[in-house]
């Protein structure tokens, strides 16, 4: 039986196609035990789990932060953590890499968001426990794609074949970074809708591309493809990561999801988001049966009891067997004495991690914030 035990999920790419199918369809088992859905509850009470999930969240959370707890106490675990790194030990100039490795001698697992990128995989390589990656900067982030893919599977019966637009801030937004190349992985199509200064960043293109034969198309305006895709996944404008502050101005306003516009789109084209949104999807949309977003959410609970369950050993997964092309091994790479030129890697803020270098998609690229050391980079 296929296994994530003891592993940390610090990308999507850290999972192979069956064992994101394999997350799926144990979501699914998960979501049946506790009700998901039906607006009646769980079918039985669990039993307590002796385990402990903490939560160091260096960054404002919502979504991942809550539902994560929601789901170790699903599971009848306990949760412990932090949601400001004003009052952990940050503040008095502890390392992350410290930080973490002491959190892992208190808790089983640890689920960790953090402003830098990077810094998910260094807490992975820092950690006794199994890390899970809840967003590091503008970088990654893996769980929301699953919650994606498990509502994409629930709602359309299949993922393969889907073509689904990612509209919105694909240059800063983390979501999107982890779910265009998963989706490639799993035979979606995907298709970059963004404002010119907004395009999705080249590794991550690349990553596409290597998954899927060739680069995604990229458009700038919605309605160009609007009539074609399955699902619109939207994001909001990622004001906070701007290198300039306020240079989201420029953008602003630059799309809106609205009743004239759905007025145009396919019947049966799924309106999503991972939340939150500011101004780029009209509340009144929320009553269209199309806009699914809220129920995108919901499903993170049931996806997070999964991967939570998976890593800690508590279920093996569902087989599942994905066609895929295999994933370029990422090989260690020399680059004589670079350092990562990225200000916001967190290799250049820790200054006792060694900067390390991979190929990543046929470049030599940062191995913490996968950055490319020069030149093809955004
Ligand atoms: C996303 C994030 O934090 O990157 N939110 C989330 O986890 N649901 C998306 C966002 O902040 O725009």
């Amino acid at each position: 039986m296929p296994s994530l035990t003891g592993r940390s999920l610090v990308s999507t790419d850290d999972l192979s196609g069956d064992e994101i199918v394999g997350l799926l369809k144990l979501s699914q088992r998960m979501a049946e035990a506790i009700g998901f859905g039906d607006g009646k509850g769980p079918r039985a009470p669990m039993a307590p789990l002796d385990r402990i999930l903490a939560a160091m969240f260096y960054e404002p959370s919502t979504r991942t932060r809550l539902s994560f707890e929601a789901a170790m106490l699903r599971l009848g675990g306990q949760v412990t953590g932090f949601a400001q790194s004003t009052s952990s030990s940050a503040a008095k100039g502890e390392s992350l890499a410290d930080s973490v490795r002491t959190v892992s001698g208190y808790a089983d697992a640890i689920v960790i968001r953090h402003p830098l990128e990077g810094a998910g995989r260094l807490a992975a390589r820092s950690s006794n426990v199994p890390v899970i990656n809840g967003g590091d900067g503008a970088h990654l982030h893996p769980t929301p794609p699953l919650t994606d893919l498990f509502l994409l599977q629930r709602r359309k019966g299949r993922i393969e074949g889907l073509r689904v637009g990612l509209l919105g801030d694909l240059r800063h937004g983390r979501t999107v970074h982890s779910l265009a190349p998963a989706l490639a992985r799993l035979g979606a199509e995907v298709v970059c809708i963004a404002p010119p200064q907004l395009g999705m960043p080249r590794p991550f293109l690349k990553r596409v591309a290597e998954a899927a034969g060739s680069l995604p198309p990229e458009v700038h305006r919605v309605d160009e493809v609007l009539h074609t895709l399955d699902a619109l996944y939207v994001t909001r404008i990622q004001k906070e990561r701007f290198e300039e502050p306020g240079g989201h101005e420029d953008v602003r306003g630059a799309y809106r999801i609205d009743r004239a516009l759905l007025s145009k789109a396919p019947e049966a084209m799924l309106v999503m988001h991972p939340l939150p949104r500011v101004d780029e999807i009209d509340p009144a949309v929320d009553d269209d049966p199309r806009a699914v977003y809220f129920e995108q959410a919901a499903g993170g609970v049931p996806v997070r009891m999964a991967l939570i369950a998976a890593l800690l050993g508590l279920h093996d997964l569902p087989k599942a067997t994905v066609s895929e092309r295999p994933l370029k091994p990422l090989d260690a790479a020399t680059a004589g004495d670079a350092h990562c030129e990225n200000e916001r890697c967190v290799t250049v803020h820790e200054p006792h991690v060694a900067p390390e270098f991979v190929t990543f998609a046929g470049d030599i690229v940062c191995a913490y914030c996968e950055r490319p050391v020069r030149g093809g980079g955004e």
